[in-house]
C-alpha cells in the first residue's frame, strides 16, 4: 500500500470529504455504530478519525492505530481524548469490536486472507464484492451488509461465530 505521508496524509480527507462514496460510507458506518453502540472500539487503520464524531456520540472508547505518523497527528489535532498509536494492525491484538475502513481494498491475497483471520469477535468494515468470498472462507457471519449500489463500495458488518482462530486454524489457510 503506498504511504500517507506528508502532503497526502495533509490532504487525505479534504480531498475525499465530498466524494460521493465516502459519504455514502460515513452514512452506512454511523447507522451500524448508532445501533451496535460498541462500549470499546479498535479503529484500524484509524487514518485521520473520521468516525470520532459517532464514537463520542455512542460513549465509545477508542483506540486508533495507524503505520502513518503524519495521519494520527492530523487525526489528534481533532482534540478527542482518544489513544492513537503508531502501529501496525497486523501486529495488534485485536479487541472485540474493530472499525476498518478503506483498508480490506488496497490488500494482496494473503493479507487477506490475514486480515480476517485476526477477526476475534465483530468486524465493521468496508470493502468490495470480492470480499464475501473471504468471508465465506473464514467462517464468518454477516449480521449486516450494504451495497453502494455501484458494484464496488461495500459496508459490513460480520461476526466470528464462537470460534477464535488459533495456530492450528491458520495453518489452515494458504
Ligand atoms: C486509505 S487510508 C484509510 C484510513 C481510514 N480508515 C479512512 O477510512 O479514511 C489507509 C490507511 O492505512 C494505513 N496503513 C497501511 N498499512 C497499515 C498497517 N499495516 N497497519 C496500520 N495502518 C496501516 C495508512 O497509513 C493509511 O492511513
Amino acid at each position: 500500500m503506498r504511504k500517507y505521508d506528508g502532503e497526502r496524509a495533509f490532504t487525505y480527507e479534504k480531498t475525499r470529504v465530498n466524494n460521493e462514496a465516502w459519504q455514502w460510507q460515513q452514512v452506512a458506518v454511523e447507522s451500524i455504530l448508532h445501533r451496535y453502540k460498541p462500549c470499546h472500539v479498535l479503529d484500524a487503520p484509524v487514518g485521520t478519525g473520521r468516525f470520532f464524531g459517532v464514537y463520542r456520540e455512542i460513549g465509545a472508547d477508542v483506540i486508533g492505530i495507524d503505520v502513518s505518523r503524519d495521519m494520527l497527528d492530523i487525526a489528534r489535532a481533532k482534540g478527542f481524548d482518544y489513544t492513537l498509536l503508531v502501529a501496525d494492525l497486523f501486529e495488534a491484538r485485536w479487541p472485540n469490536f474493530v472499525v476498518s475502513t478503506r483498508f480490506f481494498g488496497h490488500l494482496t491475497h494473503r493479507k487477506k486472507i490475514k486480515f480476517l483471520a485476526k477477526v476475534r469477535e465483530y468486524l465493521l468494515f468496508s470493502h468490495g464484492f470480492d470480499a464475501y468470498e473471504y468471508i465465506a472462507k473464514e467462517n464468518l457471519e454477516i449480521i449486516e451488509t450494504h451495497e453502494m449500489g455501484d458494484g464496488r463500495h461495500c459496508v459490513s458488518l460480520v461476526k466470528r461465530n464462537g470460534v477464535i482462530p488459533t495456530a492450528s486454524h491458520k495453518q489452515g489457510q494458504s
